[in-house]
């Protein structure tokens, strides 16, 4: 892996938290920042300091790793990420993935927010990705030296977390959906004509994100476990019309259960 931020990265980390050593990190997406409530001896480092982390600016929040201990486990939160829709590439999180797979994490944990595609799963639940469709076919590896890169994606949503994640489900009285992640580059949403085809080959959610940190994740050889949020039918399946405003507050409706699953799920992880 070349990548000469990564370097200075781990630096400011030694410096800022010279003692902590998370084996799990987890990327919130919309509708999870309540997860970082959860979060005990917490200690925040803005990627502003991490040279490679993206710039993002979510209604005003610049992104920040946040190291801390949820229940047992000690975890690194990234609160904040960025799309490939905000500058056309794939690669924004390259230098976070690596410097935490350095720093020694064993996994990743992805979340979303995303439109579901099946009458079945509706808007608040949980669907755990199995798979996924790179519809945009971007690369975060692109221009990536050696024979690494050529990374087998068979198994890349680690079966056996998923099965744990199934097992923290059940035992939190939860329904968690299980399938196919596309995704779309946006940031418009889809037409109901995308959504059909969407469903004709095979996929169960839509979202803008997590494909390209599950490239990476394998890339750096993290195991990788990843949940989304259904905040809403895909375009045209109701009659509702889409908005961004929209996911937000169906996520922030469902953002308690959503972290009180994700924390349960984190403590019961075997790494
Ligand atoms: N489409 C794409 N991304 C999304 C959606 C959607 O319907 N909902 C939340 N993120």
């Amino acid at each position: 892996m070349t990548d000469d931020t990564i370097e200075p990265c781990l630096r400011r980390i030694a410096h800022a938290a010279p003692d902590r050593r998370p084996e799990l990190a987890v990327v919130l997406g919309s509708g999870w920042n309540a997860m970082a409530e959860q979060v005990q001896a917490p200690l925040r480092i803005p990627y502003t300091e991490l040279p490679g982390f993206p710039h993002v600016g979510v209604d005003g929040h610049a992104g920040s790793l946040l190291f801390g201990h949820i229940g047992e486990r000690e975890v690194v939160l990234l609160c904040g990420r960025q799309h490939a829709y905000e500058t056309g590439r794939a690669d924004a999180m390259k230098g976070a993935v690596r410097t935490l797979a350095k720093l020694g994490c064993k996994a990743l944990v992805l979340t979303n927010a995303a439109g579901s595609l099946d009458a079945s799963m509706r808007p608040g639940e949980l669907m755990l990705i199995n798979d996924h469709l790179n519809l945009p076919q971007q690369s975060p590896l692109v221009g990536e030296p050696g024979s690494a890169r050529f990374v087998d994606m068979g198994d890349a949503y680690d079966p056996r977390l998923r099965a744990t994640a199934i097992q923290a489900a059940a035992r939190s009285g939860l329904k968690v959906h299980q399938g196919v992640y596309a995704w779309m580059l946006g940031p418009q949403f889809e037409t109901p004509a995308e959504i059909r085809m969407l469903q004709g080959m095979g996929a169960h959610a839509v979202g803008m994100s997590t494909v390209p940190e599950t490239i990476l994740a394998r890339h750096a050889g993290l195991r990788v476990l990843a949940v989304s949020l259904l905040t809403n039918m895909g375009c045209g399946m109701e009659k509702e019309s889409l908005s961004h405003a929209l996911t937000l507050s169906a996520a922030q409706e469902a953002a308690g259960r959503a972290a009180g699953f994700l924390a349960s799920l984190i403590a019961a992880l075997e790494l």
